[in-house]
C-alpha cells in the first residue's frame, strides 16, 4: 500500500513556495520523494527554502516565475526540462486575493486578481500539459478554495477566480485524461498565512469561524499532507476533474449549536 503515495524518482513544480501554503505543499512532496521545482517572483526568498528540500536528500531548483508573465511560464517549464527532463506534477498554488469593499473595488484590481489566479493557473498547466503529452503521465493539482464551492461577502473577485479554476479543472480534466493526465482542485480553507494575517488579528473572527468549523479549529500546515501526496501520487490515479476542500468540514454548512 505505502508505494502508492510514494513520489520517488518523480518531479514536482510548486508555484508560489517563497511562503505560506506552497511550502507546505512542496514540503510534503519532498518527504514523499519528489524531486522540486520551487518559485517565486524574488529568487532570493527561496534560498533558506531549497536548503531545506535538500537536507531531505531531495533536489530543489529554484525559478522567478511571475504567473502574470507568458515568458516566466515558459521558462519555467524550460529550466525543469534542462534540469530533470521531465515534469511529472504541477501544484498551481501561486495566488493572491484583495481584500476591500466590494464598492471600491477597481478594474485593476479585479484583473489582478483573476489574471493571477486563474489566467495564471491555466498557463502554467497548458505549459506543462505539452511535456506531460510527451510522456502520457501527468499529476496537476489547483489550489482553489472555499470559495469554489461557496459565497463570502467582500471577496467576489477571488470567488469568482476560485470558482473559474474549478471549471478550469473540470474542462482540462475531460480533455487531458486521454493522455494520462489527471486534473484536480485541492481547496484549501481556513489556514494562517501572510495573505489572511490581518483577518487572525481580530479575535471575534476566529471565534466566529472557529465556530463554523465542525472540526473546531483552522487548518494547521499538516493538515495539507496527506491530500497533496494523494493527488501527486498513484493513489489518485483514477480520479479527475474532482475537488477535495481540507477545511475541517466548514463548506458543510453545519454549524455547532449554541448552547
Ligand atoms: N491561506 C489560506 O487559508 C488559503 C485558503 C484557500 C486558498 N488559499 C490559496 O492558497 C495559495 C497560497 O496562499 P497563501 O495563504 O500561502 O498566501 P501567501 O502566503 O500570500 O503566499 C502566496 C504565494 O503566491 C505567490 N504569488 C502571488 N502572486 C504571484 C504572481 N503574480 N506570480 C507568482 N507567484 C505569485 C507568492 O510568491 P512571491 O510573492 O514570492 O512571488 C507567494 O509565494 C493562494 O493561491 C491562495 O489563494 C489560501
Amino acid at each position: 500500500m505505502e508505494n502508492l503515495f510514494d513520489l520517488t524518482g518523480k518531479v514536482a513544480i510548486v508555484t508560489g513556495t517563497s511562503r505560506g501554503l506552497g511550502r507546505y505543499f512542496a514540503g510534503a512532496l519532498a518527504k514523499a520523494g519528489a524531486d522540486l521545482v520551487i518559485t517565486s517572483r524574488n529568487l532570493s526568498s527561496l534560498t533558506d527554502f531549497k536548503r531545506e528540500i535538500e537536507s531531505l536528500g531531495r533536489k530543489a531548483l529554484p525559478v522567478q516565475l511571475d504567473v502574470l508573465s507568458q515568458s516566466d511560464i515558459e521558462n519555467m517549464v524550460r529550466l525543469t526540462i534542462e534540469e530533470y527532463g521531465k515534469v511529472d506534477i504541477l501544484v498551481n498554488n501561486a495566488g493572491l486575493n484583495i481584500r476591500k469593499p466590494t464598492s471600491e473595488v477597481s478594474w485593476q484590481d479585479w484583473d489582478t486578481v483573476l489574471n493571477t489566479n486563474l489566467r495564471g493557473s491555466f498557463f502554467c498547466a497548458q505549459a506543462v500539459a505539452g511535456e506531460m503529452v510527451k510522456r502520457n503521465y501527468g499529476r496537476i493539482i489547483n489550489v482553489g478554495s472555499c470559495t469554489c464551492v461557496f459565497g463570502m461577502e467582500g471577496i467576489a473577485a477571488y470567488t469568482a477566480s476560485r470558482s473559474g479554476v474549478l471549471g478550469m479543472t473540470r474542462s482540462l480534466a475531460a480533455e487531458w485524461g486521454r493522455y494520462g493526465i489527471t486534473v484536480n482542485v485541492l481547496a484549501p480553507g481556513w489556514f494562517k498565512t501572510a495573505q489572511n494575517a490581518v483577518l487572525y488579528e481580530n479575535t471575534e473572527w476566529v471565534n466566529y469561524i472557529t465556530h463554523r468549523i465542525p472540526l473546531n479549529r483552522p487548518g494547521q500546515p499538516h493538515d495539507l499532507d496527506g491530500t497533496v501526496v494523494f493527488l501527486a501520487s498513484d493513489a489518485s490515479e483514477y480520479i479527475t476533474g474532482q475537488i477535495i476542500l481540507v477545511d475541517g468540514g466548514f463548506t458543510t454548512g453545519a454549524t455547532k449549536a449554541i448552547i
